[in-house]
């Protein structure tokens, strides 16, 4: 293989540039020129290209965001989008690509493997929603950019002895809550995987005032309840008074975390090891802390079981 192509599309994550950085340090190690792609899928489209050298990956392990933009292309859904990004593929001599994001990046994936495009596709998104992989790159730092938060605002709700509901991201999957609401000691989770009764969210707010509780932190994932309504009820039903918290996208910026950073390290350069090898239309997964790989097709029907344990200790633990 002598020409790789390399994009990130859909919400950017901490932790896509050293993944950027991976692919394209591993490849010119093995002689395989790396042609950037800007804006996703749509940079396809419109031969948004340039060749990245060494240098250009340089100074952006420790950086938030991505150097190629990022973009949710609804033209390459179409035939006709796929058709131009076909023609741009073969005009660059791209024998291979790396695709870096979440859901619907490793779609787009297999839209380029169906159209003959050898592809590898790297998890990353705050959400952690990629069934095949245990995390995406950028859930960890978006978890502790969360826990950062509940640490504060836990200073200000215990001096005015409040309750704050803090709104997390996670498009319909509640690991950014669940993780970062445990690790922050959160009175209580409320996550789309799991029901929820407002009146024995209440009825535990009080018992823990009633014992003697200074601060309540909710921790409320995005999408179920509108957050300043949500924080009425309880008041209402508690007589403790609540304020709300929108976290909003400074969860999907910062410093990556050394976890992200040494995933999208071990990712990045497993996905050229596959390129380079002839092995393509894979998903890399981290399992049991062991890189590997699966098929696309496998990967996107695959279901995630979802860490009741973790919860469950939450609740014991919030008592
Ligand atoms: O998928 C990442 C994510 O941040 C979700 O958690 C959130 O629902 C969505 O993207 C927000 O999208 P946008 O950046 O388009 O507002």
């Amino acid at each position: 293989m002598k020409t790789i192509g390399i994009l990130t599309s859909g919400g950017d994550a901490p932790g896509m540039n050293a993944a950027i950085r991976a692919v394209v340090r591993a490849a010119i190690y093995n002689n395989i020129k790396v042609m950037g792609i800007r804006r996703g899928y749509n940079g396809l489209i419109y031969g948004d290209l340039f060749e990245m050298d060494i240098t250009s990956v340089g100074d952006i392990v420790h950086r938030g965001g991505t150097i190629l933009h990022t973009d949710r292309s609804e033209e390459f859904k179409t035939e006709k989008g796929q058709k131009k990004a076909k023609n741009i593929i073969e005009v660059f001599g791209i024998e291979g690509i790396a695709v870096i994001g979440g859901d619907g990046t490793i779609k787009g994936g297999k839209d380029l493997a169906q159209m003959g495009t050898p592809v590898v596709c790297i998890p990353a998104t705050i959400d952690n929603d990629v069934n095949c992989t245990d995390y995406t790159i950028g859930f960890d730092t978006a978890a502790n950019t969360v826990l950062d938060a509940i640490n504060k605002i836990r200073d200000t709700v215990q001096s005015h002895q409040r309750a704050n509901v803090i709104e997390v991201m996670g498009r319909g999957r509640g690991d950014i809550a669940l993780y970062a609401g445990v690790a922050g000691g959160a009175e209580h989770i409320i996550i789309p995987e799991v029901s929820f009764d407002l009146n024995d969210l209440c009825k535990r707010l009080i018992q823990g005032k009633d014992r003697g509780k200074q601060s309540h932190i909710i921790i409320l994932s995005e999408g179920m309840y509108n957050v300043n309504e949500f924080c009425l009820d309880i008041e209402e039903k508690t007589g403790i008074e609540t304020r709300a918290t929108v976290l909003g996208h400074i969860q999907r910026g910062g410093n990556p975390s050394v976890f992200d950073r040494i995933l999208a390290s071990r990712m990045g350069y497993h996905a050229v090891n596959l390129l380079r090898n002839g092995i393509s239309n894979k998903v890399i997964c981290i399992k049991n802390n062991h890189i590997t790989d699966i098929d696309i097709n496998k990967a996107l029907t695959m279901e995630k079981a979802f860490d009741n344990e973790l919860f469950d200790i939450s609740m014991v633990l919030s008592i």
